[in-house]
């Protein structure tokens, strides 16, 4: 089997690629960055999702496609060149895919179609509305029903993983890290927000800030911590691989996550403890984040069974800042 991966270049999908690999897989890449990756069973092609021609040489000689690159951006200056990406590119992707005959195609897509962030029941399971709050989530919807309509037209198996946020471990105590460094730290908070255009919010953390660099722990405005999953790449892997293989995911949609969601305000309280970091709450406006998504779908019927819980992530994010602090300091 020869397996086509987007976004190969990505935080995803560059560890799918090493996993498929190292099980001997044939693996062709396509992403907008080169990966630098020299291995005898992997050629890429760099170029855009929208770009029929690069779409059509990345699809020579595959028979499976997973389909992980996309643009996630929440800033409104990206908006167009988020939708080519995401909806367009997969549009062009499937086509291709389809035309070539493609046994199985898989799409990440998002927690941000339903979206957890504003659940209308919990735990999330995938029977929940399909009504996105964020231009992000709804190009992930446009790409979900992209796939259907193929799986409705054709004879490519599909797969629809709605993932989970997902971070590498050793993002989590990152301060310049896209994800976590505004999750968990103040100043990145705060410059975000400023980015955001959400003002009165950056004036709000600001006020907060103890004159030095500080870990953030966001509520809603009873005091509520924010509650959501964080799910290990590693663990992802396992999923996307499970989606390739198992004869039982074909036609399926899957919530692809860790099973426990995570208490923001204790986990910020555990960075802490090992960075030395004072912790700053701060009540937001609105309900705030606070969801549960059930996996309980994909661990039944696949198998899967995440391995990566919070502490293990925590445990490792502080060996990489000890020794990324200690390579500044020499
Ligand atoms: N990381 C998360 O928290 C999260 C959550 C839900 C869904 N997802 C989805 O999972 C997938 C993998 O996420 P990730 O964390 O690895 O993201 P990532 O940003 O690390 O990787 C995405 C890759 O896609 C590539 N890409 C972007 N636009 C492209 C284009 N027009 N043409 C070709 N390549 C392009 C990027 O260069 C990048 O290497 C994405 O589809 C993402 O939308 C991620």
């Amino acid at each position: 089997m020869s397996v086509l991966v987007t976004g190969s270049s990505g935080r995803v999908g560059s560890a799918v690629v090493s996993r498929l690999l190292e099980e001997g897989e044939g693996v062709r890449g396509l992403d907008l960055r080169p990966s630098g990756r020299a291995h005898a069973n992997f050629t890429e092609v760099t170029g855009a999702l929208s770009d029929p021609q690069a779409v059509e040489t990345a699809m020579e000689g595959v028979t499976c496609v997973l389909h992980l690159g996309a643009f996630m951006s929440w800033a409104p200056a990206d908006r167009a060149r988020m939708f080519s990406a995401n909806v367009e590119g997969t549009r062009i992707l499937l086509d291709a895919a389809a035309h070539g005959g493609i046994r199985r195609f898989v799409f990440a897509s998002s927690g941000e179609v339903y979206p957890e962030n504003q659940p209308q029941f919990l735990p999330v399971t995938e029977e929940h509305p399909l009504v996105p709050n964020s231009p992000y989530g709804l190009t992930k919807l446009l790409g979900e029903e992209l796939v259907r309509f193929h799986q409705r037209a054709g004879r490519m198996e599909t797969v629809i993983l709605r993932f989970s946020h997902t971070q590498d471990a050793s993002e989590l105590l990152d301060e310049e890290s896209s994800f976590s460094g505004p999750r968990f730290f103040l100043r990145p908070r705060i410059r975000q927000q400023e980015a955001f255009g959400n003002q009165a919010v950056a004036d709000l953390l600001r006020a907060k800030d103890p004159g030095q660099p500080a870990h953030v722990a966001a509520r809603n405005e009873e005091g509520r911590p924010f509650r959501m999953h964080i799910t290990d790449t590693r663990d992802m892997v396992e999923g996307v691989v499970l989606a390739l293989r198992s004869e039982g995911a074909s036609g399926q949609v899957f919530n692809l996550g860790a099973t426990d969601p995570v208490d923001l305000g204790s986990l910020v309280r555990s960075m802490a403890e090992n960075t030395g970091l004072p912790v700053v709450e701060v009540d937001l406006p609105g309900a705030g984040v606070w969801y549960h998504t059930s996996n309980d779908k994909i661990r039944r019927l696949l198998g899967f069974e995440p391995q990566w819980t919070i502490d293990r992530m925590v445990e490792e994010a502080v060996q990489v800042r000890r020794a990324r602090l200690a390579k500044t300091r020499a």
